[in-house]
């Protein structure tokens, strides 16, 4: 908090002019004589209100942030008391879910509105990521500067010998609480807990399996079944990459030492039956999820780091474990060819790591990308091949525009130098293509292919892990074969998940393709992808059947027209500001994701399957409720009243 924002508050006696008064702001004085003057009537939320239903969006959220604002300047405490009133008041989550999971994000949540200017970029961006009001800002302009310019060579040609195994998995979500027999039958984000009396062993209707439930984390048994799983399917695969989120979506009940625990025994058992794992951060693994703020602003998310760096460094050496306790990430070389590891931390541009929304937003947060530009750089000098890993795929609508583009960039520069980029996060099965001009999106402009790796946990489909083909010369991917454990499958929960292959990406899609990409040498080039694409527009029986692979075969909804158009949309963007993907009212990212995702869960409280956040479902109901701006109102003027 600013020193002395409060008290200009309270001299000037308006909420308003107190907000305006922080900083030069870039609404025009007549917007700011406008908010003025409705406050002064009292007719705020009337003009808030008519903005939203006039389509002035982005006006309507200035006023809602002027509220917000009333409430941040009274502090920490205010802010989390009111917010939990109105999760409660909105039913986002159950009362104790509203109130774990505020207290935990609001404290963040309210020291970004406080020093936020009305009007700026980053109001922008807030109102965007957590009312869906204002379309999101253009990227500011970084043209990134390389020390070296793109060598005319492109991609290694096959080598044509025998293929290496590479394995990888994600989102696996261990719930140490599960109780078998429990209920599948709650009210939420997670079931098969006994939460209460009812939902105790003998006492449900619906009792959780012993090994996992689509409404529920997965359990360790189903955790250890696919480790097993690879060590006899893959019993010669040269490396396992893990695409992170490790800890359960239990997100109001996460504490440091529960989190610590949950990442030490999930790389632990790893390290019992996998050979060389290469991991990366996942947005759960924070406490409170997703919060991990740039050195700049604040240590807090350190133990994070620490703690993932005294798992890794057993895999990737101790010459990385100064950069991860720095900033999650890490650059390694594979011991046994001519491959470097890249793991980004990719929460710096998470659109709910609630940290990023300063003022002054970071260009580079850590200087993650200026780093990653020098790892590069050297790897091409020395000849080697780069796989980068992390967490959410940068094209997601999950990520920041300002940071994707600018990843995107770096993409682009070393296209022919990183082989492949491997991410999670979404927990369907699916790829994004990056091109060197996104308004031609065709094969010859497309750079590169991200994998997008189904999850363990059973929330969205069927668990799931993937094995790659890849040459050993070049590492580039030759074919990626999707395994499940089936959960219709009647030995699932009685003598143990079975798991089997789903589909291989060369029999599926390379034999439609025109011409067949069916040779085992082939690589999956990345125009191999855009073709694939091009395959799922000109022919709905082969787009149907990616719909129903992307989660595995569970609760598969039907996609057409615009879903079809905006599905593609997102499979053509290798950065975020080209995935179609338009805010709308009071809809929050995740929701948007899940529906885009092709598969609605119709529970009563919807499931986020990414990342979850009580704070930025409540804050976006302002812009769908006004009962509860009104509440917002009556609390504001209460506290002012009472100072
Ligand atoms: C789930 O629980 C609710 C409330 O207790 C009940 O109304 C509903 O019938 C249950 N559903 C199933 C599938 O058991
Ligand atoms: C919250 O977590 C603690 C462990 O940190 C556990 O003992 C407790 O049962 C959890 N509460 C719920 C509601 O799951
Ligand atoms: C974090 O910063 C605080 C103060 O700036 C310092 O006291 C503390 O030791 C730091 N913690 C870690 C783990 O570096
Ligand atoms: C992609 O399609 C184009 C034309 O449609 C074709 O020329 C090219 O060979 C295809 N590339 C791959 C890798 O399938």
């Amino acid at each position: 908090m600013r020193p002395g924002s409060a008290l200009s508050l309270l001299a000037l006696g308006s909420v308003a002019q107190a907000a305006i008064s922080l900083e030069d702001s870039s609404l025009s004085p007549r917007e700011i004589e406008n908010l003025e003057r409705s406050i002064e009537a009292r007719s705020l939320v009337d003009d808030i209100w008519n903005d939203i239903k006039n389509a002035a969006t982005c006006t309507a959220c200035q006023g809602i942030l002027v509220l917000l604002k009333g409430v941040a300047i009274f502090g920490d405490d205010a802010f989390v008391s009111i917010a939990t009133g109105l999760c409660k008041l909105a039913k986002v989550e159950d009362d104790d879910v509203c109130e774990g999971t505020v207290a935990l994000e609001a404290p963040i949540i309210a020291d970004a509105i406080r020093n936020m200017d009305l009007g700026s970029d980053t109001s922008k961006l807030f109102c965007g990521s957590f009312l869906g009001l204002c379309p999101e800002p253009s990227v500011p302009q970084w043209k990134i500067p390389f020390p070296s310019s793109k060598p005319s060579t492109g991609r290694p040609a096959p080598s044509g010998k025998t293929p290496l195994k590479v394995v990888q998995y994600s989102d696996i979500h261990i719930d140490p609480l599960y109780v078998s027999g429990s209920t599948t039958n709650c009210t939420k984000p997670v079931c098969c807990r006994p939460y209460t009396a009812a939902d105790e062993p003998g006492h449900s209707t619906s009792p959780a399996g012993p090994n996992g439930d689509h409404k529920c984390d997965t359990p360790v048994g189903l955790e250890i079944s696919m480790y097993q799983a690879i060590k006899n399917i893959v019993p010669d695969a040269a490396l396992t990459l893990f695409t992170g989120d490790i800890v359960d979506h239990a997100i109001w009940n996460t504490s440091k030492p529960y989190n610590q625990k949950q990442i030490s025994d999930a790389y632990t058992y790893m390290s019992q039956y996998l050979g060389l794992v290469y991991g990366t951060a996942g947005n759960h693994e924070a406490d409170p999820a997703n919060a991990f703020p740039p050195q700049s602003i604040s240590n807090s998310s350190q133990w994070v780091y620490d703690a993932l760096s005294a798992q890794w460094t057993r895999w990737v050496g101790a010459s990385a474990e100064a950069q991860i306790e720095n900033i999650g990430a890490y650059s390694t070389k594979y011991p046994n060819g001519n491959l470097r590891i890249i793991s980004l931390n990719t929460n710096f541009y998470y659109r709910m790591n609630f940290w990023l929304y300063q003022e002054d937003i970071e260009q580079d947060p850590d200087g993650q990308i200026k780093w990653l530009v020098s790892e590069l750089d050297a790897a091409e000098k020395a000849g080697e091949r780069v796989y980068i890993i992390g967490h959410m795929p940068i094209g997601e609508s999950d990520a920041f525009h300002a940071g994707s583009n600018y990843i995107d960039q770096v993409v682009n520069r070393y296209s022919s130098t990183i082989a492949a980029m491997f991410f999670g996060h979404t927990h369907v099965d699916h790829f994004e293509v990056s091109y060197s001009d996104y308004s031609k999106q065709d094969a010859s402009h497309a750079v590169m292919a991200s994998y997008i790796c189904p999850s363990l946990t059973p929330t969205s489909g069927m668990p799931s892990f993937r094995v790659y083909d890849v040459d050993p010369v070049t590492f580039a991917v030759l074919d990626t074969t999707t395994y499940i454990a089936d959960m219709t499958n009647a030995n699932f929960q009685t003598t143990g998940p079975v798991w089997t292959k789903l589909y291989s990406a060369k029999e599926v899609y390379g034999s439609k393709l025109n011409p067949p990409v069916t040779d085992p040498s082939a690589e999956l080039t990345p125009a191999f992808w855009h073709n694939v694409t091009a395959l799922f527009e000109s022919n709905s029986a082969m787009f149907n059947q990616y719909i129903s692979l992307k989660s595995r075969g569970w609760n598969v909804a039907s996609c057409t027209g615009d879903c079809q158009k905006q599905e593609i949309c997102q499979l053509r963007a290798g950065r975020s500001e080209s995935n179609c993907v338009v805010p709308s009212p009071g809809l929050h990212i995740s929701k948007r994701s899940d529906e885009r995702h092709g598969h609605s869960h119709h529970r009563a409280h919807d499931h986020q399957e990414c990342g979850m956040s009580a704070g930025m479902k409540t804050i976006g109901s302002l812009a769908m409720r006004k009962d509860l701006l009104n509440e917002l109102q009556v609390r504001v003027n209460e506290l002012r009243a009472k100072a």
